[in-house]
């Protein structure tokens, strides 16, 4: 019988997540039964939302259980079937967690269709990432041509899909991120017409000078202080695509709205939350224009890549810093 090695959950954080929430552990693999399959993780995707799945408190997604195994995004290889859908060698992708093999129902598992580049697009260009940028400003967004869009979080896997997909679009974009580096990769490498540092600029005087016509769309992914900054810039009829929030996501208690709410009234303003989950129905047509985009050499994307399961837990903190390069993936196992 095959071992597995998984991460769980051993504590729920107070604030930041720390190595010790999560526990290290061997289990053996159980038999598989009728509807069952056996797939061995190859990439793991680290998400901000990965912490507030580890808090008491249901979300989008019932909240994890103390002792479960630690839920992420994956793609494997299936080793083993007893599902009449999947058969040994497909590729799926599904929440197999984060551990070495999921053994289980074939139920959620999604067979991915091969593609003309590596396995890895399905996070960096395609999938959960791509899909949140594509119909976050072409459906929330409403996105047109002529107009001013702001992206938060622009250096990062989905900020820096949404702000090309803007530009692509004939929008001006301006992005905000942390740091001159990532600044200088939207600017020069990505062709935003601007972009904000956050950490060291004051970014109403910043949006002032890079938004002279005003903003008319908000990709919104940090929330606090610069929501508020972009919210007292809003053109009458802005919309504000609320994407996340990751300034809060460490907030041990709930966190006031924004002081700038008042201006969605005077602007005409609408604010529309929406999860990547509502629009998987029509990934096939995202996918599409999002391959189309790359291979005509429009659209880029990055990985940051970590080697091995175990530096999971650690490496899921740079998405808090900021020390992320690009789509987070961990390496699980050889393809
Ligand atoms: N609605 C959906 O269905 C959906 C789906 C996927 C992702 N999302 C959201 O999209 C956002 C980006 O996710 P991602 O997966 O693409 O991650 P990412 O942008 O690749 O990485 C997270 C980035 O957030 C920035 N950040 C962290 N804490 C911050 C803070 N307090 N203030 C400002 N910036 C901060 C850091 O960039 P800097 O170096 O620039 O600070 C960091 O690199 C998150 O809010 C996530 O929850 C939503």
């Amino acid at each position: 019988m095959k071992s597995n090695m998984a991460w769980t959950l051993a504590s729920r954080p107070l604030g930041q997540a720390e190595e010790s929430n999560f526990r290290w552990i061997e289990t053996a693999l159980p038999e598989l039964s009728d509807g069952d399959v056996l797939v061995r993780t190859l990439w793991l995707s680290l998400d901000p939302t990965n912490r507030a799945w580890m808090n008491d408190v249901d979300g989008y997604l019932p909240s994890l259980k103390l002792g479960e195994v630690m839920r992420g995004i994956a793609i494997g290889r299936v080793e083993e079937s007893r599902s009449p859908a999947f058969a040994a060698g497909d590729i799926v992708q599904g929440m197999l967690g984060w551990q070495k093999y999921y053994a289980g129902s074939a139920k959620g598992l999604t067979k991915l269709p091969p593609i003309p580049l590596p396995l890895t697009a399905h996070f960096g260009l395609l999938g959960h990432i791509g899909l949140t940028a594509y119909f976050g400003v072409v459906e929330v967004g409403q996105a047109k041509a002529g107009e001013t869009m702001v992206v938060t979080t622009a250096a990062g896997a989905v900020g820096s899909l949404a702000a090309q997909i803007g530009k692509i679009l004939g929008l001006r974009v301006v992005g905000i991120a942390g740091g001159a580096e990532k600044c200088r990769w939207l600017t020069e490498d990505l062709g935003l017409d601007a972009a904000i540092d956050y950490k060291n600029e004051d970014v109403g005087a910043a949006l002032d000078r890079e938004c002279p016509a005003g903003i008319d769309v908000d990709f919104e992914n940090v929330g606090g202080a610069m929501l508020d900054a972009i919210l007292a810039r809003i053109n009458i009829g802005a919309r504000i695509a609320l994407c996340g929030l990751i300034s809060q996501y460490n907030a041990s208690r709930p966190v006031p709205g924004p002081y700038q709410f008042a201006n969605l009234l005077v602007r005409r303003g609408r604010v529309q939350g929406f999860i990547v989950l509502d629009y998987l129905h029509r990934a096939g047509e995202a996918a599409r224009q999002l391959i189309a985009w790359h291979l005509e050499g429009k659209l880029k994307y990055r990985l940051d890549i970590v080697e091995g399961l175990e530096q999971a837990p650690a490496a899921l903190l740079k998405l808090f810093d900021g020390r992320n390069t690009g789509k987070l993936l961990v390496r699980v196992g050889e393809e």
